[in-house]
């Protein structure tokens, strides 16, 4: 079986196709274009921005993708070999959202093909079912643990098969990933900051700032990460440290390097904390990550060291640095587990879909 699958949920624009014929899914292209440098400068993603930047991208990473998997040419006016086309119809920003549904719901009336609509929380989970070209899909036992820890979601679940999923918890207010990029524009790093404060805290001393780790030892699985950048704001400020101004970045190196490995190990001990308390109150055999966040280094080893420290008989799957942040393939990917496809009348975007 053969699924196009499309992704447009935020800032990236992804498509991608997926084959299933030899036991494990193989990713036959799989092509990312990405709005993220215009939105590097302001701070933030403007929602209009990026749904124009979606406008934009669509048709030439569609080109692309089928031209590379299939050695189709879209101008042909003929109807590619794919069974299905899977589409992120939420949660995300409508705007972005709309470009890549409407363009799967008018290929799927054009190609008279089936619709699967993906979640995209569910498109980061099944991408840890293509980190490998030779990976089964049994291979993850289950239960198992997953933590999705994204721009805008830090979520724990329970998966006790592809179709019993639960939500043990999530972030009360801020997310993982927007508490990295907050952060990191109080230290005037560029957006998203997740991977630059990860490769500034290489030469930093994690032990250098007493910060704050919210909801470290609560009984729930929920998260808050607000209080860890209201402290980090005010350290900031009760010293008067400017890193907006460059002169003042480039003097301070090393007081940049000690802030990013403190942030960086408060708000992976909390993650990890919580992932590890709830894999052993379940008993799992696995578990999983995804999301931005999951290419984090320091948060997988930390995760595997604990795991082994406690002797808990978990696999630890992480998707590759690639699969992690926004993509077409893992939208594809979760449509081989996914309920039976739609007719394109019946998919509408969801900004605010949730489990
Ligand atoms: O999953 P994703 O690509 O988009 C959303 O669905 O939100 O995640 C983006 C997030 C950003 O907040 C970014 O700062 C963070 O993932 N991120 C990282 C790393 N790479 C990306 N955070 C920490 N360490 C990284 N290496
Ligand atoms: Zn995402």
């Amino acid at each position: 079986m053969k699924i196009l699958g499309i992704e447009t949920s935020c800032d990236e624009t992804g498509v991608a196709l997926l084959d299933n014929a030899k036991g494990t899914i193989q990713i036959s292209s799989s092509i990312v274009a990405s709005s993220l440098s215009l939105h590097a400068t302001t701070g933030g993603i403007i929602p209009e921005v990026a749904a124009r930047e979606q406008v934009k991208f669509i048709l030439p990473t569609l080109t692309e993708a089928l031209k590379t998997g299939l050695d189709f040419d879209i101008a042909s006016k003929q109807t590619p070999d794919i069974d299905a086309i899977a589409v992120t119809y939420g949660p995300g920003l409508i705007g972005s959202l709309l470009v890549g549904v409407e363009t799967a719901k008018t290929l799927a009336l054009l190609w008279n093909k089936p619709l699967i609509p993906i979640n995209h929380m569910y498109g980061h989970l099944y991408a840890n079912w293509i980190t490998t070209s030779d990976f089964r899909p049994s291979t993850i036992p289950f239960p198992a643990i997953v933590l999705i820890v994204s721009g805008n979601h830090t979520d724990l679940l329970l998966m006790n098969s592809h179709s019993d999923i639960q939500v043990l918890g999530g972030t009360r207010d801020d997310a993982a990933g927007e508490a990295f990029d907050k952060i990191g524009r109080l230290l005037g790093l560029p957006y998203p900051a997740g991977s630059t404060i990860s490769r500034l805290a290489i030469k930093g001393n994690p032990k250098k700032f007493v910060l704050p780790r919210p909801m470290i030892g609560s009984d729930d699985f929920d998260f808050s990460f607000s209080g860890l950048k209201t402290a980090t704001l005010n350290l900031v400020k009760q010293n008067k440290w400017d890193f907006a101004d460059q002169h003042f970045k480039i003097k301070n190196e090393q007081l940049l390097a000690n802030l990013c490995a403190s942030v960086e190990q408060a708000i992976v001990d909390v993650l990890v904390r919580k992932t590890v308390k709830a894999a052993g109150k379940y008993n799992v055999k696995s578990i999983l990550l995804g999301g931005g966040v999951a290419a984090n280094a320091k948060l997988q080893t930390t995760l595997k060291e604990a795991t082994s420290d406690l002797r808990l008989p978990t696999n630890l799957f992480v998707p590759r640095k690639d699969l992690c942040t926004d993509n077409g393939a893992m939208i594809a990917s979760a449509a081989f587990f996914a309920k039976p496809a739609l007719s394109w009348k019946d998919v509408d975007a969801d900004p605010e879909l949730y489990y």
